[in-house]
């Protein structure tokens, strides 16, 4: 009998949405008294992104699938499957208005997840296995979120908002999604934001070192499990709530007896992954990903074939160690201008920055609020926006 060839599911497209407006870093520091280099060389930041009211994680998740989908990727698509752990809705599926925004067709199922930052690690694993069992259908995967951790805290340096989306499909032109894995659970108290609080809940040391004890055993785990090493990877991606950390996790795998040309090639790459990062902070659900974009769009030693490690965390905890493989002319899929975007971006002052984190969306008695003549729709790049609020019920508006 012959024995079926089993497909190769993976990464087909990658988007990435982020606001208009952003915060350097040394601005902050000076805002909150702090020596500039405690922010730009302790946590290796150096701006964030900052979210006006009128987006959310739907505007950024719709835009951020807006700009790879085609007419032919929308009929396809059987399941969209947001990450997110700033959801706008405690019943409602941001899914569902992304479904409505991009014209999916009917016959889809759409779905929020969450686990911290884990949740779209999680929906990619679902995605795999759906196509697993319907071949010919696409999966949308979409990781949105906006981090504020609130106004003089320890995590306020480590904020950012954006969205990646990806289609998720058999043979996939950037990187296919190998079988092997290996996650963690540990029932911990690092980071997490109860229903009643609109900030998280912080204990940032600890954090840190679950993240990297995480890793540790979870990766070593995954060596003894399939027999791999170091050997086995050209690269290296980690959940990026700030690039240190994630410096800090790439010299915690290169064991002591590691080479130094073999530790200096890791290295190398690992900074062509936080380039993204560095210029918008946390993005919660996304920043893995959004570190996976970085490394692919800017270095140029990598090749069809090769293995991408990933790492991805999300507090509370659960981690997940697996693997990619790059697709043959995977490049010829992504951009090479996509820092034109960060470029254009506005600078906030301080003043600025703390005016639009405390902006909310403020109702009249019959639950209407309207943004429509708001600057920060004229002023968005983004395919969508939060346009205003009718009966409660929220209405997003096609701009670009
Ligand atoms: P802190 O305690 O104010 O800062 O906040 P610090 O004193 O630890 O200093 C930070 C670094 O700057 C240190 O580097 C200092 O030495 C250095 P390290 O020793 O760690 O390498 N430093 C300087 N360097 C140069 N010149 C100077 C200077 N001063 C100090 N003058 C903390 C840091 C991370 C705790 C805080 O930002 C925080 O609470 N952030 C939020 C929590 C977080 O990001 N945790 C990461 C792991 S958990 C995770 O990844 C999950 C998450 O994404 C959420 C989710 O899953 O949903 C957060």
């Amino acid at each position: 009998m012959k024995i079926k060839e089993k497909i190769k599911i993976g990464i087909d497209k990658i988007g990435f949405a982020m606001p208009k407006y952003f915060l350097d870093i040394r601005d902050l520091a000076i805002g909150r008294n702090e020596n500039e280099n405690k922010f730009v060389k302790g946590l290796m930041q150096s701006e964030m992104s900052i979210a006006p009211v009128t987006e959310d994680i739907v505007s950024l998740g719709a835009s951020a699938a807006e700009q790879i989908l085609d007419k032919e990727d929308k009929k396809n698509i059987e399941m969209i499957i947001v990450g997110t752990e700033s959801s706008v809705d405690q019943s409602k599926a941001s899914a569902v208005f992304i479904h409505h925004l991009l014209n999916i067709q009917p016959f889809a199922r759409s779905v929020e997840i969450k686990e911290a930052c884990y949740g779209a690690t999680a929906a990619l694993n679902f995605a795999k296995n759906y196509i697993e069992k319907n071949e010919n259908a696409s999966v949308l995967v979409i990781a949105s979120d906006i981090a504020k951790y609130g106004i003089d805290t320890p995590g306020e340096s480590t904020q950012g908002a954006g969205s990646i989306a990806m289609l998720i499909k058999k043979d996939p032109r950037i990187a296919v999604i190998n079988d092997e894995n290996v996650c963690q659970t540990r029932d911990i108290m690092d980071f997490w934001r109860p229903n009643y609080s609109d900030f998280p809940i912080v204990d940032g040391h600890f954090s840190t070192k679950q993240y990297l004890d995480c890793l540790t055993t979870t990766f070593d785990k995954y060596k003894k499990r399939y027999n791999q090493d170091l050997s086995n990877f050209s690269a290296f991606c980690f959940h990026l709530p700030f690039p240190k950390l994630g410096l800090k996790a790439i010299n915690s795998l290169l064991e002591k007896n590691v080479e130094k040309e073999i530790k200096n090639m890791f290295l190398e790459k690992f900074h062509t992954s936080i380039v993204y990062g560095k210029r918008v902070g946390n993005i919660y659900t996304g920043s893995l990903y959004l570190s996976l974009l970085s490394l692919l769009e800017n270095c140029d030693n990598l090749k069809a074939g090769d293995k991408i490690g990933m790492y991805s965390y999300g507090s509370g905890a659960v981690c997940e160690f697996f693997n990619l493989t790059l697709a043959d002319g995977f490049k010829a899929h992504l951009r090479n201008n996509r820092l034109d975007d960060f470029d254009t971006r506005k600078q906030l002052s301080i003043k600025e920055y703390e005016a639009m984190f405390f902006e909310k969306i403020i109702l009249d008695e019959e639950g209407n609020c309207d943004f429509s003549n708001s600057k920060f729709i004229q002023e968005s790049d983004n395919a969508f926006v939060l346009e205003k609020v009718e009966n409660h019920k929220r209405i997003y508006k096609k701009i670009k």
